[in-house]
Parts: structure tokens; C-alpha cells; sequence
């Protein structure tokens, strides 16, 4: 008698797997600290000429390096090769934000934590502030704009 065979999952019932899957789940968990926390640091400055909670978006922004590394590397991998398509150049556009947010973090930390005790605000060198910030907004609409073209390209193949 044969073996009974593994049922392949559809294409659809995969995705909302993968969707669900507790890395990338980490990985939205951790971007929504870090734009959350990133977005009251750049309102305080403004309002109050304060940047409150730094620690923790220092913390959370080493887990989301970990975090994106390990998705990002397993992610390639299944799809892999390159294809001249709109999902994968905004695949492409959003990891490269990705990769230039978190060096230009890890390129701020050390100015907060040398001015730690310090009654004063760090000196953040101002270039290397505006261009993470920058990279931050890029990571959250190229992200995004990544999600809704594979989505909608999904959608599409259905109809
Ligand atoms: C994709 C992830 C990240 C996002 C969305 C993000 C977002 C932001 C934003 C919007 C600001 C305020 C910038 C300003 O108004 O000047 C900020 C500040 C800061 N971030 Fe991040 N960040 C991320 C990752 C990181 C990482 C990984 C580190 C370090 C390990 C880091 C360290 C800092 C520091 C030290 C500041 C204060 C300096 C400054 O305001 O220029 N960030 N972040
Ligand atoms: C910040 C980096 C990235 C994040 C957070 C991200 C996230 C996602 C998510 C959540 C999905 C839908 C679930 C799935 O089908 O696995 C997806 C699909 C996809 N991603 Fe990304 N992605 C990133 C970077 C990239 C890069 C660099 C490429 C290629 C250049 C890429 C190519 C694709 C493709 C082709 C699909 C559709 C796969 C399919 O239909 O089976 N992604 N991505």
C-alpha cells in the first residue's frame, strides 16, 4: 500500500501562514515601537527640545536588526531570484531603507550614550540625524508599498 501523501497548501492558505508566522510577526511588533518611539522623539524635539524614551528605541532597534536580519536572509532565499517586477523593486527599495535606518541608528547611539548622565542634549551630528530620519519614513512607505503590490498582485492571479 502507498504512502498517503503531504496535502501541498494552496498559494493563498501559504501566504496567510507566512503572514502569521511568529518571526515576521516580531518584526512588525518591533518597527511599530520603533516608529512609534521614533515619532515622540521628533515631536518632543520640536515642542520641547527634549528626546524622551531613546533607551528603549535604542533597545528595540538592536532586536529589530536581529529580528529583520533573520527575516530578511530566509526571505531572500524563497524568493530568490531577482525578477524585473514592481513588488520586487520595492522589496528591494524598502530593505535597502531598512539597512541605511539601522547604520545611521547604531551611527546616533553612541553620541546619547556618552551624553547619558549629561544635563544636556547629546550632539547629535545633524546630517547623520536628518538622514536617519529620513531613512525612517522610507522604511515605513517602501514597506508598506512592498506589502500592498504582493497582496494586490495575489489578488489579481484570483480574479
Ligand atoms: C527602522 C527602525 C527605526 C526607525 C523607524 C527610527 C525612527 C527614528 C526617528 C523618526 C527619530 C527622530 C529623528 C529626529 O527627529 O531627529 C529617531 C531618533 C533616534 N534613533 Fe531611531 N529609528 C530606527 C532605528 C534605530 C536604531 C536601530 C537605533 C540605534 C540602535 C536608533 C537610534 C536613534 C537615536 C539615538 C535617535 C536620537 C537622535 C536623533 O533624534 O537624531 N534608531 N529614530
Ligand atoms: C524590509 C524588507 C522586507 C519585508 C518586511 C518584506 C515583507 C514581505 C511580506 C510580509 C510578504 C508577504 C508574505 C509572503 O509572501 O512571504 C512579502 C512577499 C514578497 N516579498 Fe518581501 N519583504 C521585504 C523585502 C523584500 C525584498 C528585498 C525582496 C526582493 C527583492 C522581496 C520580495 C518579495 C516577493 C517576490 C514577495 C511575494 C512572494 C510570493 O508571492 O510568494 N521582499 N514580503
Amino acid at each position: 500500500m502507498s504512502e498517503p501523501r503531504e496535502r501541498v497548501p494552496a498559494p493563498a492558505e501559504a501566504r496567510a501562514r507566512r503572514l502569521r508566522a511568529p518571526l515576521l510577526v516580531t518584526l512588525w511588533a518591533l518597527l511599530a515601537i520603533e516608529a512609534a518611539g521614533g515619532l515622540v522623539i521628533s515631536f518632543a524635539r520640536l515642542a520641547a527640545g527634549a528626546t524622551p524614551g531613546i533607551a528603549l528605541h535604542v533597545v528595540a532597534g538592536f532586536a529589530l536588526t536581529l529580528a529583520w536580519a533573520a527575516y530578511q536572509w530566509t526571505h531572500w532565499h524563497r524568493v530568490a531570484p531577482w525578477r524585473p517586477r514592481l513588488d520586487y523593486v520595492l522589496g528591494l527599495i524598502g530593505a535597502s531603507s531598512m539597512l541605511l535606518a539601522l547604520a545611521s541608528g547604531f551611527a546616533l547611539a553612541p553620541a546619547w550614550w556618552n551624553a547619558r548622565d549629561a544635563a544636556t542634549a547629546p550632539p547629535y551630528p545633524a546630517g547623520l540625524s536628518g538622514a536617519h530620519n529620513v531613512m525612517s519614513m522610507f522604511v515605513l512607505t517602501f514597506v508598506g508599498a512592498h506589502l500592498f503590490a504582493v497582496l494586490h498582485r495575489a489578488a489579481r492571479a484570483r480574479i
